[in-house]
């Protein structure tokens, strides 16, 4: 027998827990990733969502302890993305009379994934299918997190299917929040925003207003836990973060070669508290891309160091700036800093990419070779008013 959770009258979680994943793209995932499927059993029967195509048989074997998968009528695909949809060859073969129900771009999506004609039917805003006792909402969620994303609304039990909104990047065998640490959850909640929803705030915005007209007893995400005992704080949580909400904080990320950057980085952090600003040092050689886009998300103040290297920055820093720039954080003032031995160049390759992300730019520091004792001073007085610039622009 396996640990089919009910959620409610006739609603199981029939998904998978990837307990040893620790790169999802790119996204560190130091506590494993879920793949989150529910079965709905009514006069009609549906799947929402499935795993990523590895854990197809352990899906197929949960949805087999319930009901024969080939009475399955409904397939909803709310996304594409593979670890949502990975299952799906696998699944239609056991359920060949389900229609696969998904958005207009899903199906365009779906048809060059698998590259197979299946019964689609597809909704839109306000769609509605019926199966008995529930019915069906189709809720467009477009870009949370691709063109295709929905959320699907279950009315009688008044739970909604979010996908990947709501979601956290973590693995535990208890299904719901209140059964786990809400720090942990919460903070997982933070670092996936971060990272797969922070460029799309303002669609987060109206995602929330959308969901904000549905009685919900449940938000059901594809990755992590339910929320039900803490809607409302998740909720809170991105509403902040969608209209781009800061605190008084600052992220020091560098990096260095010979020390001389690092010396500098910590005389920064102490003019930068002393100034009564919350601040993180973040070594990258230490941390991980995901860890930094978590601490960013609240800070409003950045600062990036970096000696020069071949005439511009270190390669890893250069990375972080790629990767920052795609996520477009908003509302941060941002300086650089580093070391140069004779040409420098740096700290123009920061402006550059400063620039490119859109952020407000403070002037840098570049100090030659090591920081001696006057210079130390500069650092400290440079994270002061730094600390300044970051208090007056709340
Ligand atoms: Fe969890 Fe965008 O897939």
């Amino acid at each position: 027998m396996m640990n089919n959770i009910k959620l409610a009258e006739g609603v199981y979680y029939v998904g998978a827990v990837d307990w040893n994943l620790r790169d999802f793209h790119g996204f560190t995932t130091p506590r494993g990733v879920t793949y989150n499927a529910y079965l709905v059993v009514d006069e009609k029967i549906c799947l929402i969502d499935n795993v990523k195509a590895p854990f197809a048989e352990e899906m197929i074997e949960r949805i087999s302890q319930i009901i024969d998968p080939a009475k399955i009528d409904y397939v909803i695909t709310n996304h594409v993305e593979p670890d949502h949809s990975g299952s799906l060859p696998k699944l239609m073969e056991r359920a060949p009379h389900a229609k696969v129900v998904l958005t207009e771009s899903g199906r365009v999506e779906t048809l060059k994934h698998y590259q197979q004609e299946y019964d689609f039917q597809v909704v839109k805003e306000g769609d509605v299918i019926s199966l008995g006792r529930n019915k069906l909402h189709f809720v467009p969620f477009p870009m949370l997190h691709w063109p295709d994303s929905m959320a699907t609304y279950l009315d009688g039990e008044q739970i909604l299917f979010s996908n990947d909104a709501f979601g956290q990047h973590i693995c535990t065998a208890k299904r719901f929040d209140f059964e786990n640490d809400l720090n942990e959850i919460m903070y997982e909640a933070s670092k996936y925003y971060a990272n797969i929803l922070m460029p799309f705030g303002k669609l987060v915005d109206k995602a929330l207003s959308k969901a904000a007209q549905l009685p919900i007893k449940m938000i059901a995400p594809s990755h992590g836990v339910i929320w039900q005992k803490h809607i409302a704080d998740i909720i809170a949580q991105y509403d902040k973060w969608g209209k781009g909400y800061t605190a008084d904080k600052v992220v020091i990320i560098y990096e260095s070669l010979w020390g001389g950057t690092e010396q500098m980085a910590r005389r920064i952090l102490d003019g930068v508290a002393a100034g009564g600003v919350d601040v993180k040092l973040m070594r990258l050689s230490a941390c991980t891309l995901s860890g930094v886009m978590q601490e960013v998300l609240e800070a409003r103040g950045i600062l990036f160091g970096s000696p020069t290297q071949n005439n511009g920055m270190m390669a890893t820093m250069g990375a972080l700036m790629t990767y920052f720039k795609g996520l477009r954080p908003t509302n941060k003032i941002a300086a650089s800093f580093g070391t140069f031995g004779w040409g420098g160049g740096a700290q123009q390759a920061f402006e550059e990419q400063m620039k490119g992300a859109r952020l407000t730019i403070e002037p840098g520091l570049t100090l030659k070779w090591l920081p001696d004792q006057v210079e130390r001073d500069k650092c400290f007085t440079f994270g002061l008013e730094f600390a300044k610039k970051v208090l007056a622009a709340k």
